[in-house]
């Protein structure tokens, strides 16, 4: 650039800065992200848009590349991932200060619920319903791993999934677009905390752009046939609430999305998030899913995948070694612009120096914080107060729980002694010392005279009865009976689809012979996805859904059984009576027959073998107490906004927390809208006999939808606003609203 050139930008920009210190900021960081890119080579600017595997763990195929340390200091590499802890990440670090620019790495990791405390697994965490431990989950995720040298997290994942057999819906929000997009905003708000630039601030990542979610048959990696309606209104807007929340970076997915492989489609990375979002960060490719073109068909070697992804938005590649060894002949056969690499190099430089990283590529490297900051009590006292708000009383007939004091308690099942599978799917090994505490341990901590009679059953996916007499035998000596059963954590996270979700082997044989015994059950259930175990939901009279909870589980569930903490999770995703029923969610269309009642099918919209609800609904979760809602009443504030306000009242004898939910019941609207949607939720605690005002606020925007041309319109032509304690239990409701934001008051 020409010096009169350099000096009229610096100089607006200096303007700028007088007017606005954000707008100062952003230009002085591209005055200098421009500066470094005119020094660089061809190479070094294809090795900012190159990632590899560290040396450890891997969820992919890794590339074989020889000396990673070397490729850094030749100026090969712009990023790694899987490398942990100070000393290995300083290494790295030591090398790409040798080479020719000393452009600092990033440091990407797997950060999904939690870094050396593992907090619930996101899908566990989104049953809170609770914004603020959410966000403070991810606070204390960042802090720690930034004190382990990662500056990257590839988190939120923020697909809607709407089909349990996939195993990823652990990591998810569940089936809400609503729900999904608030927490979204909150797991960014928590990782990037004040900012990226503060010292315990990482980069989030929001992905896996788009409906990776929604793989036909629940298959993981599998296709997505969805028509545009349905992304719009549905799987993209958790991402778009995440780039309105600041996100630093998207990674695209490995499915094909009517036909386009995601990682090579402009529509999604071009047109959509940097075009009509304008997304100023960068995109990485899933694992590898640049080279997966080819096995896609979509493209017949690593050279056309080269193309196709950097053409199509993809700026840098995970993996699959297509950028590092083809981008420059693409640019040498005029295939590819070098304008295009530029602006993939622009976009991640300009986060590398928003880090701080030019200012100090160590500033993450710091052993001495290391030491202090991991694993301290206070954060794993927020651990365990998440985990309590995480689990979801699923049915408590006859008031089982909170178990009472004095009672012997017979404990059986796969589960009960269960310690660090209580960390689920995409944990880290960080802390390889920690001792978790198993139900069985967090029950013996807070009852430390009780008789705790103890039998396994049988195995997770054991077929043999060979342990059910003495698992019969500690039931008859008890006065009540807790069981912790389950799947395996192994059996969700990635590739880790199942065609069957029952309680896996022989477990449900063991509950019908305990139950057989007349003593009362409880029944525990530990898994990354909503199961099915229909037998048990009529016959057992006490489920608790405790998912993986992580480092503090034993001691959360204690909690929990005890009544040291009333339940007040919700579930994020509808729980199926059968797999046949799947996909099921609550927020579906009408259709022109829709069953009037569970068991209406005379030429209806129903399964001949089946009720037509589902076994829990979206939304479901009771609590030790009981709550009564009244005085519903509406208002237009403005021209934007409907102030919706009624009273809830504890009418039982436990203090608690109610997560009030306002939905709106579509009766007419053009296009079709789902029968219901949430539009609104808080929690609200109240002592036993008490009562408090709930005011909920939904916006115009909120209500918009999208007509056949994908313009935003504002719909329903009438609605009515429903107040619940869950989708299937709605305790108040409006009269028939017509246009509701246009109609006179
Ligand atoms: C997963 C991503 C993950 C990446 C890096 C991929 O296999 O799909 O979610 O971030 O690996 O570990």
């Amino acid at each position: 650039m020409p010096f009169r050139k350099i000096y009229a930008v610096v100089a607006a920009a200096a303007l700028l800065c007088v007017a606005d210190k954000a707008i100062c900021q952003v230009n002085t960081v591209d005055v200098r992200v421009n500066a470094l890119l005119a020094k660089m080579t061809l190479e070094e600017k294809i090795g900012q848009l190159n990632q590899y595997n560290g040396n450890w763990e891997a969820t992919g195929p890794v590339s074989q590349v020889g000396d990673k340390i070397a490729a850094v200091k030749a100026g090969r590499v712009g990023a790694v991932l899987n490398i942990m802890g100070t000393e290995h990440v300083k290494a790295f670090q030591d090398a790409a200060m040798q080479s020719r620019l000393k452009i600092p790495l990033l440091f990407g990791q797997d950060v999904i619920h939690g870094y050396s405390i593992t907090f619930p697994i996101p899908l566990a965490q989104a049953a809170s319903w609770d914004m603020e431990a959410i966000e403070r989950a991810e606070r204390v995720a960042a802090i720690e791993s930034a004190a382990s040298g990662i500056n990257w997290t590839f988190s939120p994942m923020v697909d809607i999934a709407r089909d349990p057999r996939w195993g990823r819906v652990m990591e998810g929000a569940g089936e809400d677009p609503f729900l999904g997009s608030k927490i979204a905003v909150a797991r960014v708000k928590g990782f990037q905390g004040k900012g990226l630039g503060s010292p315990d601030a990482i980069m989030a990542c929001a992905k896996h752009f788009v409906a990776y979610g929604a793989a036909i048959g629940g298959r993981d990696y599998n296709s997505v046939d969805m028509s545009l309606h349905s992304l719009w209104e549905t799987y993209l807007p958790p991402f778009y609430a995440a780039q309105q929340a600041g996100v630093a970076t998207f990674m695209n997915s490995f499915n094909d999305l009517n036909g386009i492989p995601a990682s090579g489609s402009s529509y999604l990375q071009r047109d959509i998030l940097k075009g009509k979002w304008n997304f100023k960060g960068f995109v990485v490719s899933d694992w590898g899913s640049i080279g997966e073109m080819v096995s896609h068909g979509y493209v017949k070697d690593n050279y056309e995948a080269a193309a196709v992804a950097i053409q199509a938005g993809s700026d840098m590649d995970m993996e699959s070694g297509s950028y590092i060894g083809h981008l420059k002949q693409l640019v040498t056969d005029k295939k590819v612009d070098v304008r295009l690499i530029d602006d993939a190099v622009r976009r991640i430089l300009r986060k590398k120096f928003e880090l701080g990283l030019f200012e100090n590529p160590y500033r993450f490297i710091d052993a001495k914080r290391e030491q202090t900051l991991l694993y301290t009590p206070e954060n794993l006292a927020v651990a365990r107060e998440v985990a309590r708000k995480s689990i979801v009383l699923l049915k408590n007939d006859q008031h089982l729980l909170p178990v009472t004091s004095g009672k012997s308690i017979g404990l059986i099942g796969p589960l009960v002694k269960a310690k660090r599978e209580l960390k689920g799917f995409w944990s880290l090994n960080v802390n390889l010392g920690e001792d978790i505490p198993s139900l069985m341990d967090g029950l013996h901590a807070q009852l430390p005279d009780a008789p705790l009679l103890y039998a396994p059953g049988c195995g997770i996916t054991d077929s043999s009865r060979a342990g059910f007499e003495e698992a019969v035998a500690v039931a008859r000596k008890s006065d009540v009976v807790i069981m912790a059963m389950g799947e395996a954590p192994d059996m969700t996270g990635e590739a880790k689809s199942r065609s069957s979700i029952h309680l896996p082997g022989i477990q449900e044989e063991l509950i019908k012979a305990i139950v057989a015994t007349g003593k009362p059950v409880v029944l525990v259930l530990m898994a990354g996805r909503p199961m099915v175990f229909d037998w048990a939901s009529e016959h057992v009279p006490t489920i608790v859904y405790a998912w993986w909870l992580g480092s503090q589980g034993g001691y959360a569930m204690a909690d929990v059984l005890l009544g040291k903490y009333n339940p007040s999770a919700k579930l994020p995703m509808t729980f199926p009576r059968s797999e046949g029923q799947i996909p099921i969610y609550y927020n579906h269309y009408s259709t022109g027959r829709p069953p009037a009642s569970d068991t209406d099918r005379f030429y209806k919209s129903a399964y001949t073998d089946l009720l037509n609800s589902p076994r829990y609904a979206f939304g479901h979760g009771l609590s030790y107490t009981s709550f009564a809602y009244s005085d519903l009443k509406w208002e237009r504030t403005g021209k934007e906004n409907i102030k919706v306000s009624f009273q809830v009242k504890n009418t039982g004898d436990y203090a608690g927390e109610e997560t009030s939910q306002l939905y709106i019941h579509n009766i007419v609207s053009r296009p079709l809208r789902p029968v219901k949607e949430l539009k609104g939720f808080k929690k609200v605690f109240l002592q036993p006999g008490e009562t408090k005002a709930v005011t909920i606020v939904f916006t115009k925007e909120e209500l918009c939808s999208y007509n056949e041309k994908l313009e935003k319109v504002v719909l329903p032509v009438a609605c009515q606003i429903m107040i619940g304690s869950a989708s299937d239990d709605i305790r108040l409701q409006t009269a028939t609203i017509n246009n509701i934001f246009s109609e006179p008051l």
